[in-house]
């Protein structure tokens, strides 16, 4: 029967059933992330055709299983009847027609440039690194939350990210990123990119700004017009590192 079932979803044939019960497992598990229709947020938009990490059934199976290794998106262990049903809704949220963006992506790029954000991120291994590499951005978040990361930083920062200011006993005080942490030392980016390592035991104050980001908020000096084109830019980057 378990077979049974998994061999109808592949064949995109899922039963009713299995359907409502992905749909019901997916809000209490995924929605979070993934938004209650897929359409993303801190998650990946799940709402297209085709997706990045998911050829085919077996692949989706695996994530939705295991997780992907390095990101935020966790293994759900559930049983395999469970996985696949979730597996048959996560391709029927597919196949909604994907939401159009207003901005336009070249003039976004324009904007982009002029802004200085190539100073602290990288796109196709061009840029600097005290921010996320932006490379996949967009196939990795939703417009919602790219454009509330580029007018709220702070309200939108990912995981890992943690602003810290360092006084050491002698030399001048740093603002920067963490970049490593261990019991006796902290490895940290300053705001022009450059690494710093220190010993804690050299250190007069070490301050964790939770919730902070050096990132500028441009949610005042962006045009509104600006932003959708900024914002279509960054969904349109799906590329490979
Ligand atoms: C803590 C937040 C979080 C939760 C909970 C979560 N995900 Fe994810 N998921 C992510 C993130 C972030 C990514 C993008 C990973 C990347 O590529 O960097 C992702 C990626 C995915 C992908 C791959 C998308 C693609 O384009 O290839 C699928 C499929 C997926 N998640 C399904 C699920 C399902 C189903 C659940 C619930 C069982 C779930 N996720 C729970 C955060 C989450
Ligand atoms: C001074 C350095 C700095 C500048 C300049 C900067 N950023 Fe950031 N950005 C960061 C840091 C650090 C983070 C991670 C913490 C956070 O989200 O606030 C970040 C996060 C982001 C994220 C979220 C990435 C994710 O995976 O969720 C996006 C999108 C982004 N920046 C876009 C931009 C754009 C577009 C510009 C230019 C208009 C820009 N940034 C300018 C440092 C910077």
């Amino acid at each position: 029967m378990r077979r049974f079932s998994a061999f109808l979803i592949s064949a995109g044939i899922a039963v009713a059933q299995d359907l409502a019960n992905g749909q019901r497992i997916f809000q209490s598990q995924c929605a979070h992330c993934h938004g209650p229709r897929g359409e993303g947020g801190r998650g990946a938009n799940l709402a297209k055709p085709r997706l990045r990490h998911a050829a085919d059934d077996a692949a989706l199976f695996k994530i939705i299983d295991q997780g992907i290794e390095g990101t935020e998106m966790p293994g759900a262990g559930m049983t395999i009847p469970e996985t696949w049903q979730v597996v048959a809704f996560v391709k029927s949220l597919g196949r909604v027609p994907p939401s159009t963006l207003s901005g336009d992506p070249v003039r976004g790029e324009k904007i982009y440039a002029a802004n200085g954000c190539a100073g602290c991120h990288t796109i196709r291994g061009r840029g600097g690194a005290l921010g996320p590499d932006l490379t996949d951005v967009g196939a990795r978040r939703s417009p919602r939350h790219l454009r509330a990361s580029v007018t709220e930083p702070e309200a939108e920062a990912p995981d890992g990210f943690l602003q810290v200011r360092v006084t050491p006993r002698k030399g001048p005080r740093m603002t920067g990123v963490r970049v490593n942490e261990d019991t006796f030392s902290i490895q940290v980016r300053d705001l022009a990119g450059n690494l710093h390592s220190y010993w804690k035991n050299d250190l007069a104050e070490l301050q964790k700004d939770r919730g902070k980001s050096p990132m500028p908020a441009y949610g005042g000096k962006l045009a509104s017009g600006e932003l959708d084109d900024l914002v279509a830019y960054l969904a349109s980057l799906e590329g490979a590192r």
